[in-house]
């Protein structure tokens, strides 16, 4: 079973960070699966720069969606974004400095905050831009 399914529940309308959301699970899934075989080596580190490099790609985009829309809440999205890649660095750091346990608290965060911030923060820009105008308006990224 993966680690985070994509569900319709994880949808905020606007397709291209629908698709990048997915995107980030299937990453987080690759991580995950990687860390259960417990191959400590180069497709770790591969795998988790893939997911660190991935969120700071999809970060730039949601808020850059949330600018042109002048989302309110873009100010407490940033510091949120820019906290949470802080502090998956800061386990995978702890894991390569010979905590093994680190891994496991990565995964757990990853998932939770992963799984909160699309319920609680990221619909709410959904929301928003649906107020604001029709659907074909809606800036698509990649
Ligand atoms: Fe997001």
């Amino acid at each position: 079973m993966a680690y985070i399914d994509w569900d319709d529940k994880f949808s905020v309308d606007v397709e291209g960070m629908d698709n990048q959301h997915k995107k980030l699970f299937r990453i987080a899934n690759r991580l995950h699966e990687i860390i259960e075989t417990k191959d400590y080596g180069d497709k770790l580190s591969e795998a988790f720069d893939a997911l660190i490099n991935y969120v700071k790609e999809h970060f730039h985009d949601e808020e850059q969606l949330m600018a042109e829309w002048g989302f309110p809440e873009l100010e407490s999205q940033r510091k949120a974004h820019k906290a949470f890649a802080k502090q998956l660095s800061a386990s995978f750091s702890e894991f390569k400095s010979g905590q093994t346990k680190a891994l496991q608290d990565l995964l757990d965060y990853l998932e939770v905050w992963l799984i909160n911030h699309i319920l609680l923060s990221d619909k709410k820009y959904g929301e928003f831009i649906a107020t604001k105008g029709s659907v074909d308006r809606i800036a698509s990224p990649k």
